[in-house]
Order: C-alpha cells, then sequence, then structure tokens
C-alpha cells in the first residue's frame, strides 16, 4: 500500500474542544480513525500527524521529499505566513509528489489575515470548508493522481 502522510498544525491537537462551531465536534483521534478507514478504501496506508511546531512540520516535509511520500497537509495558522513552511512544501513537489492542502473551515470567509495561503501557491490542490470530510476529498485526490501517473 503507498504511504500517505497527513499532518496537521498548530492548535489542531484541540479538535472537539476548539471552537466547536467552526472545527466540529469531533477531535484528533476521530480524525485519525477515519483518515485510515477512508485510506484503506482508496488503497493508501495513512498516518496523521499533527503538530505546534512549525520546525517538527518543516521536518516531515523534508522525511516526506526523501522517502517520496504523498502529502496531505492542514497547515493551520502557519498557512497564513510560514514561508519556511511553503519552501518545504515545495520540496515535496519537486519530487513529483502530490500535496494537497485542506482546511476544515473556509479561511476566506473568515478573518482577513486568513484570506492569503502562502501553501496554495505551492500545493498541488486546496479544499476548505467541508469539515473533516475535506481530509476524504483530498485523499481520493491523491489516490487519483498517483494512478493517472
Ligand atoms: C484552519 C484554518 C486556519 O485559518 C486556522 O488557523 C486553523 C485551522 C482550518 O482547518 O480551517 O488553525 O486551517
Amino acid at each position: 500500500m503507498t504511504k500517505v502522510v497527513v499532518v496537521n498544525g498548530p492548535n489542531l491537537g484541540r479538535l472537539g474542544v476548539r471552537q466547536p462551531d467552526v472545527y466540529g465536534k469531533q477531535d484528533l483521534d476521530a480524525l485519525r480513525r477515519l483518515c485510515a478507514e477512508w485510506g484503506r478504501d482508496l488503497g493508501l496506508d495513512v498516518e496523521v500527524r499533527q503538530s505546534d511546531d512549525e520546525a517538527e512540520m518543516i521536518g516531515w516535509m523534508h522525511q516526506a521529499a526523501d522517502e517520496k511520500t504523498p502529502v496531505v497537509m492542514n497547515p493551520a495558522a502557519f498557512t497564513h505566513y510560514s514561508y519556511g513552511l511553503a519552501d518545504a512544501a515545495h520540496m515535496v513537489i519537486d519530487e513529483g509528489l502530490p500535496l494537497m492542502e485542506v482546511h476544515i473551515s473556509n479561511p476566506s470567509a473568515r478573518d482577513e489575515f486568513r484570506k492569503r495561503s502562502v501553501i496554495s501557491p505551492v500545493a498541488t490542490g486546496t479544499i476548505t470548508g467541508m469539515g473533516f470530510y475535506g481530509y476524504k476529498l483530498a485523499l481520493d485526490a491523491v489516490a487519483h493522481l498517483l494512478e493517472s501517473e
């Protein structure tokens, strides 16, 4: 089975308790279970990670590039300002690997600072505003892109 890493950024470890009206009532473990299940159906071995640390997330991009692992990433607040993470995401793309950006909410419909993503210009594609289902769509897109290679 092809491995895919699903990388979640800062404060997403607080899913379920953090603004449930915006991010839903399900926690990160529920997301882990769902992604594993969706991945199995698509023939993908999905590993869900979360970090509040920019350096750790950048390290995961380097690892994905080196190990040729496709990425689904919700960069959370780093979306809006981390050029370091954007450069690291570029390294994944440079290896010819899919990197799908996901947001649970629709950042464009929220605060002004959320309207800009420094990751979107680098990502293969972006899915926003679909809740956890967005990760399913992103995994589906990864499977599709791998099949059409
Ligand atoms: C988010 C949107 C970001 O603006 C925010 O900082 C997050 C979560 C989302 O999934 O909707 O932490 O990426």
